[in-house]
């Protein structure tokens, strides 16, 4: 008698537990649910209820102390789409902001991301936005990843993301970007420079070089119409490891080039380099090396890794001889 009586008030006192226990903030919660509707309600945000706690809704993250939204991460999905809403301005805590990989993610870089203090990690990478690549970027000064590859971004590199004193990886490969690359470039403020991905853009001009001010890890120029020569990034004391200037227009004498003992991986194919290789490049410890389509003469000095490339890492030069290629006359 005495269970069936309680039953109704169990279940009331349940639901005033849940309700209570919301640890989602009321603000993270209406700004998610308005990104959803200016998503017109995608099934990918299905499990945004505005029933439930928005800690526990998918493609995000709370802050277990302070239960403020501190992440929000869409990918893979080619039945969201619109701009990016404005409405992402309103998570003022978020620390990563990943939209990937939504191909009918379209517009620009919407300018309330500039409101969005702590975001350490942006990638807009995969998708169909366009426009500039913002200069208020610049402004987010946690940012510790910017990713915006793959996408059809236009106009010029601005200066101004030099300014990022954080910056561990600047991904801008893969749009339609134009002008050269910013002088700035090589006064990056912070304690180990960017790893830099410029590649498949329609960049111009010379490689500045400012940039031998830096040590880069990893740089990724290939595929645009650079000019001139590359021998800011190398040099016996740096510490680069893996440099693609692959399928450019640089045009300068690699004899002259002294390749620091870091490097493990350098691509100069489709280029106008010539003189030819340094018996140095023998005592270096590469996994990979194309310098094909090139005007390169001389014997390949033996020895280290070099005989250990095929054919295609060196053929297509002007007068490039010894193995794997054929012998010199
Ligand atoms: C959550 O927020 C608190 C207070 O701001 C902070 O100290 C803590 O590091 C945060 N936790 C995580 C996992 O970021
Ligand atoms: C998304 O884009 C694809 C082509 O990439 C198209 O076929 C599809 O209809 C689009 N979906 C929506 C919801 O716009
Ligand atoms: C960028 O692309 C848009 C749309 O195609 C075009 O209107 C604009 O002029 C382009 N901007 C630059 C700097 O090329
Ligand atoms: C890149 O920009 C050029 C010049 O503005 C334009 O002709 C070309 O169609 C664009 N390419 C892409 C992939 O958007
Ligand atoms: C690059 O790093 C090396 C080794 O840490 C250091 O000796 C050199 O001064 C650095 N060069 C520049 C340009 O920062
Ligand atoms: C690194 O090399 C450059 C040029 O070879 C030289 O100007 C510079 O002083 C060197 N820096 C250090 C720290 O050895
Ligand atoms: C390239 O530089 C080397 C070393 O300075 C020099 O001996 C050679 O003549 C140069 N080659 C060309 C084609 O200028
Ligand atoms: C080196 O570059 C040439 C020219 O683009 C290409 O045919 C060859 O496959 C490349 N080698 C490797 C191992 O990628």
């Amino acid at each position: 008698m005495a269970s069936k009586l309680n039953l109704p008030c169990l279940f009331l006192s349940l639901f005033i537990t849940i309700s209570v226990a919301e640890l989602c903030h009321q603000d993270d919660k209406k700004a998610l649910l308005n990104i959803k509707k200016a998503f017109n309600n995608p099934y990918i945000l299905t499990s945004w209820d505005p029933q439930t706690d928005c800690c526990h809704w998918y493609c995000v993250k709370c802050n277990r102390t302070t239960h403020r939204i501190t992440s929000l991460t869409i990918f893979a999905d080619d039945r969201l789409s619109g701009e990016i809403p404005p409405y992402v301005g309103d998570l003022p805590f978020l620390e990563t902001l990943i939209l990937h990989k939504l191909p009918n993610l379209t517009g620009p870089i919407h300018p309330n991301i500039a409101k969005l203090h702590n975001l350490k990690f942006l990638d807009l990478s995969w998708n169909s936005l366009s426009g500039p690549i913002p200069d208020f970027l610049s402004t987010l000064s946690n940012l510790f990843v910017l990713s915006l590859s793959f996408n059809n971004f236009n106009g010029t590199i601005p200066n101004s993301l030099s300014k990022l004193p954080n910056l561990g990886g600047l991904q801008l490969d893969r749009n339609n970007l134009t002008g050269e690359i910013p002088d700035s470039f090589g006064y990056f403020t912070g304690e180990q420079a960017p790893s830099l991905y410029l590649s498949h853009n329609q960049l111009s001009g010379k490689i500045p070089s400012s940039l031998s001010r830096l040590n880069f890890t990893s740089i990724d120029l290939s595929r645009n119409k650079l000019k001139g020569d590359a021998f800011m990034i190398f040099g016996s004391n740096k510490t680069v490891q893996i440099v693609d200037l692959s399928r450019n227009q640089l045009e300068f004498n690699l004899s002259e080039a002294v390749f620091p003992q870091s490097l493990t991986s350098l691509d100069v194919n489709h280029n106008k380099v010539f003189g030819g290789l340094r018996p140095e490049m023998t005592k270096l410890n590469f996994q990979y090396l194309n310098v094909s389509y090139n005007r390169l003469c001389g014997e390949i000095p033996v020895g280290g890794e070099l005989q250990k490339f095929d054919v295609y890492e060196y053929f297509h030069n002007k007068c490039l001889c010894g193995a794997p290629l054929g012998s010199c006359k």
